[in-house]
């Protein structure tokens, strides 16, 4: 026993430091995360009697000093959406009168469907746009296996047949221009607003008429608070979607819309740019996420959603999150991709 003692106290710094460098391994990006979100975001440059200079008459209802911890408009003086800034009656009310309806694709391809689609669509029958009509047009290679859905009063579902194409990415990207030919072919005779999802997630609060507005882009909720630096918007001299400037936001592309004939730009432009990097042998950096950030900041969005719009409770704690009305799904990107 004695002699064991000096062994164990002179193997004793190793283990702290093994001990400590494990702890950090796994706790080691949820405290950096926890950290980055203390990080403030800029702040709208609006002043109480101000009024935004980009958005729909409705947004002059938002009260833009009712939340002080976040940045509520942009500096080109676009709205940014956040629980506490609005009373939706005021817009769902509006909305109604203006017998708005909204088309909104999704995109459920390969093992995506089974996956993904029944939830996708049973949460949107609760949380998406209450109250006003609504086209869910389902994109798929397997029309014959999207199945029943229970559907709303004034709610319709409609599938678009696309081709399987191999690689993710591929699909990723060629829905842009599947988006642009729906809306030319279907939507803009329906529906004067359109929003594109992602189908791997999961509504889980009112994703309502707040959101809709001339153009439409959302906070990729890991970027909201990281340095721009951090930004993985696309670089490469040689890709379309290379982004020149510094930036405004870094835009999250599971959710983007807007009127149809901006939905269509933006898809055409971003489908343009594809089409550029396909000929020239390269593909941007996060695919259709980096033409569209390239395309937002070269059209400002009319109105931004905050991430409770599109939330990933691996993010971790955030104060400033107090409600979450959509989420991303569990990925298995093993067995999907
Ligand atoms: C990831 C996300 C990707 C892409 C990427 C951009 O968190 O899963 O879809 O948006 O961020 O850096
Ligand atoms: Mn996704």
């Amino acid at each position: 026993m004695m002699r064991f003692l000096p062994r164990v106290r002179c193997l004793f710094p190793y283990v702290l430091f093994i001990s400590a460098v494990i702890f950090l391994i796994y706790t080691g990006p949820v405290i950096i995360r926890y950290l980055e979100g203390l990080i403030p975001m800029d702040k709208c440059p609006l002043h109480p009697g101000q009024t935004l200079r980009k958005g729909d008459p409705i947004d002059a209802s938002l009260n833009l000093w009712s939340r002080r911890d976040v940045q509520t408009c942009t500096n080109w003086g676009a709205p940014v959406m956040w629980e506490g800034m609005f009373d939706p009656e005021v817009y769902d009310l509006e909305h109604r009168k203006r017998g708005s309806s909204v088309a909104l694709t999704v995109f459920a391809v390969g093992k995506y469907l089974d996956a993904y689609l029944s939830e996708f669509l049973r949460s949107a029958e609760r949380h998406f746009m209450p109250g006003l009509p609504v086209t869910y047009y389902v994109f798929t290679d397997m029309p014959e296996r999207v199945g029943e859905v229970e559907l709303g009063v004034g709610r319709t579902l409609e599938v678009v047949q696309v081709q399987r194409l191999q690689r993710w990415q591929d699909v990723s990207m060629m829905r842009m221009r599947a988006i642009a030919d729906a809306i030319d072919s279907r939507i803009r005779h329906r529906h004067p607003y359109v929003f594109c999802l992602d189908v791997d997630q999961v509504f889980a609060g009112r994703f309502g008429s707040e959101a809709l507005g001339e153009s439409v882009a959302l906070l990729h909720a890991f970027y909201y608070h990281r340095p721009r630096a951090f930004y993985t918007y696309d670089r490469n001299p040689a890709s379309a979607a290379r982004m020149e400037g510094r930036g405004d936001f870094y835009y999250h592309a599971a959710v983007f819309g807007g009127s149809w004939q901006s939905v269509w730009n933006l898809t055409e432009a971003c489908y343009r740019g594809v089409v550029e990097d396909k000929r020239n042998g390269v593909e941007a950096l996060w695919q259709d996420e980096s033409h569209l950030n390239k395309y937002f900041w070269l059209h400002k969005p009319s109105k931004v959603l905050s991430p409770e719009y599109c939330w990933a409770r691996h993010v971790g704690y955030r104060g400033d999150i107090r409600v979450t009305r959509l989420l991303w799904a569990e990925k298995h990107y093993d067995t999907l991709r």
